[in-house]
């Protein structure tokens, strides 16, 4: 296949970016997006250019670090997929790709498709844990009896990679789905009741800080979440929200 890329290229935080034409050539439908870009890469460091800033780590589907918006979506035109895990043949030879970083406020851009995701951590770090005895002392987690219908739920609700492909759909740049699944893997487990109230109340205050928008329950969030966390993961939030509030 042979494409057209117009990527967002931005040297820096302070510069201004614009959209870059490129061409790539004989590429192979079974080859990754990203494999795509390293294409596009070598052929830049080839020609004495600057290669494209973009984030990845584990290229499977695990990371989350691999944030693109690819022709107007959050990890392109598939469904169920992260960038890394989106493969050529969804495109067609000839075809023009728009490749730009997650656009947020509370995520800024660092270099062209990079973007500072450091506002999760910090949602993650006002409560997204449990305070365990490490000393010896742990209880066995098998000696604690869960529902399976708990179980699973909470398992669903973890598969969360933190991408934040949430946040770059939502026209509010809202990030209640990022924290209601966060928030809703500890809730749904007797390990995450001690410390609920202070967990939800501290992560939402975390996430306001940090300018994500509200929720107007437009859903495209659950559409373009690679891991397929649903919205009930926000209204379960909303309720351990309600019930810390009141006490
Ligand atoms: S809820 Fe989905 S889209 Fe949002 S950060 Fe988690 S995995 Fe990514
Ligand atoms: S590089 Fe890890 S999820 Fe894409």
């Amino acid at each position: 296949m042979n494409l057209t890329l117009k990527i967002w290229r931005q040297k820096d935080a302070s510069s201004k970016g614009q959209m870059v034409d490129y061409t790539v050539t004989d590429i192979s439908e079974h080859m990754s997006f990203l494999e795509m870009m390293d294409v596009l890469n070598e052929q830049l460091v080839n020609s004495g250019e600057e290669p494209v800033a973009f984030d990845h780590d584990c290229r499977e589907g695990i990371c989350g670090m691999c944030s693109m918006y690819i022709n107007g979506e959050a990890h392109g035109p598939d469904r169920g997929v992260t960038t890394c895990q989106l493969h050529m043949r969804m495109f067609k030879d000839g075809d023009t790709i728009t490749i730009e970083p997650f656009r947020a406020a509370a995520f800024p851009v660092i270099k062209d498709l990079v973007v500072d995701r450091m506002a999760f951590e910090r949602i993650q770090q006002a409560g997204g844990y449990i305070s365990v005895n490490t000393s010896g002392n742990t209880q066995d987690a098998n000696s604690i009896p869960i529902s399976k219908h708990a179980a699973d739920e909470a398992m669903d609700a973890a598969t969360c990679i933190g991408c934040g492909a949430c946040v770059a759909t939502c026209k509010n740049s809202s990030a209640m789905l990022f924290v209601g699944a966060k928030v809703s893997q500890y809730a749904l487990l007797p390990q995450g009741q001690v410390e609920a109230s202070d967990r939800v109340l501290n992560m939402v205050a975390q996430m306001d800080l940090e300018g994500f928008g509200n929720c107007t329950n437009t859903g495209a969030c659950e559409i373009e979440c690679p891991k397929g966390i649903s919205l009930e993961n926000i209204a379960r939030m909303n309720r351990e929200l309600m019930k810390a509030s009141y006490k």
